[in-house]
């Protein structure tokens, strides 16, 4: 159960029991001036009077009843937008959201920022209590004994850190900002975002039968794990079992999870082919990188669809993933030294569950999906102006035959995304036996013949042309 519902009137502290509830989420800003204003986001048209056209995308108010957007790609469909964006990191750590290009501030800075704030969401996870989500009411006594145990160990830290605040010894705990366009004038949350959660709510995924995929997968003559050594196998299956027990029944969570490990091949690849070029060893990676960027391009934009349906919006999974994700990068970049062919087998098998995973989910939940409408971020990356990273990823096949899913609904995302993992495994496998150096070469041929549809309608503007 959602955060919202779960501890609606539940807290023991009475200045969360409202806002506690709250302050899990946030939505974009639109202004909120009696009706309700929409955001209608348009991107560059590519009609031929506009294919040469500097204009950036604009994004302008149109006053609708419901207060959701609506984006318009750039052959002029016009696709609603799921009205609230529901993850931690809403508002101000996505790319959708303003921050593209920004610069860092110094490590010491960051680090610092960076504790502040992880240690002021660690105490509200023990004064909202988020870790019931762990602890689903079970018949099997042990896990009853489990339950009983680490919920109470939970409810005494919140009292803890209640008895230190008001000693002074800890700063106040205040909750996060409301935005006020999430609740209606009795400050209540609007009806949009409740119907997109009780939605969210529903969505399931049959652990079962996702392993029943992955035999058959394995039954395949010829399927990479067959020759994976077992410190491949070991590394893969902690990844499985972390995702089926401790996201059992929480898919969002469990894909958040997964697309946050999922980027870390990718970024121990392209470290090692910086180092090899670096100490002056080896530069013939250089096309290779492009290729692996992509790929991680591709992630980051998983993760943040994942985001924005509420996939990280508790403490302890985001604790758990970003330090998943360190131990992944240094395993990868172990294997990647040693051997990179193991590596690719490695990224293969992950990226084979991915795929079987988002095949499950996706007909395990086709009706409800399909009246989700898509998250801003899915639209932006699949219907979007710039699709050069899009195109960069997919190295297997006929480079002519470009990839242009649709993104009408959810159901089209999560169809994508499965699309996406993949043309992941095909990459994989032919990073793995080496082909990947004849896919590229045949790409780039493709793309310098005349008539190529390298300048196609969803490339970058030239600004150059008259
Ligand atoms: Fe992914
Ligand atoms: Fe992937």
């Amino acid at each position: 159960m959602h955060q919202l519902d779960r501890h609606a009137g539940q807290s023991k502290t009475p200045a969360f029991r409202h806002r506690s509830s709250l302050q899990l989420f946030t939505a974009r800003r639109t202004p909120r001036q009696g009706v309700k204003a929409a955001t209608v986001v348009t991107h560059a048209s590519t009609t031929p009077h506009k294919a040469h056209t500097t204009e950036r995308p604009k994004i302008k108010q149109t006053p609708t009843h419901d207060g959701c957007e609506v984006y318009v790609d750039a052959d002029g469909a016009v696709v609603p937008v799921m009205c609230v964006d529901y993850g931690f990191r809403s508002g101000f750590g996505r790319l959708n959201q303003g921050i593209d290009g920004e610069i860092p501030k110094n490590i010491v800075s960051l680090g610092w920022d960076n504790y502040k704030m992880e240690f002021r969401q660690l105490r509200k996870s023990f004064r909202v209590d988020e870790y019931q989500a762990f602890a689903p009411p079970s018949p099997n006594p042990l896990r009853k004994v489990f339950n009983t145990i680490s919920l109470s160990f939970v409810k005494s830290l919140a009292s803890l850190d209640v008895k230190l605040e008001e000693a002074g010894l800890l700063s106040k705990l205040e909750p996060d900002p409301v935005p006020e366009e999430v609740l209606n004038d009795d400050g209540e949350p609007i009806e949009a975002y409740k119907e997109m959660r009780a939605k969210l709510a529903k969505l399931r995924l049959d652990n079962a039968a996702v392993w029943e995929r992955e035999h058959r997968r394995e039954a395949t003559p010829g399927w990479v794990a067959h020759e994976a050594p077992w410190p491949i196998r070991a590394a893969y299956l902690s990844i499985c079992w972390v995702m089926d027990v401790i996201y059992d029944r929480r898919p969002i969570q469990r894909f958040w999870f997964l697309e946050v490990v999922a980027r870390m091949p990718y970024f121990s690849y392209i470290s090692m082919l910086h180092l090899y070029e670096s100490l002056g060893w080896w530069r013939a990676g250089a096309e290779l990188r492009k290729v692996h960027f992509a790929e991680e391009w591709n992630e980051i934009h998983h993760l943040m669809i994942m985001e924005s349906l509420g996939g990280d919006q508790l403490w302890i999974d985001r604790f758990m993933a970003q330090h998943a994700a360190v131990f992944y990068y240094w395993v990868l970049i172990g294997f990647f030294a040693f051997s990179p062919s193991l590596a690719y087998v490695f990224s293969e098998m992950v990226e084979g569950h991915a795929v079987d995973t988002y095949t499950q989910f996706v007909e395990d939940n086709a009706e409800l999906l399909k009246s989700i409408p898509p998250p801003l971020i899915a639209l932006q990356y699949y219907k979007g102006e710039d699709l050069y990273y899009f195109d960069a990823l997919q190295t297997a096949g006929d480079i002519q035959e470009r990839r242009r899913p649709t993104c009408n609904n959810l159901y089209d995302v999560f169809t994508n995304i499965k699309g996406d993992e993949e043309e992941h495994v095909k990459t994989m496998t032919a990073c793995r036996d080496y082909s990947i150096v004849d896919d590229l070469a045949k790409r780039k041929k493709a793309l310098s013949r005349p008539g190529s549809k390298a300048g196609s309608s969803n490339s970058v503007p030239d600004p150059t042309a008259s």
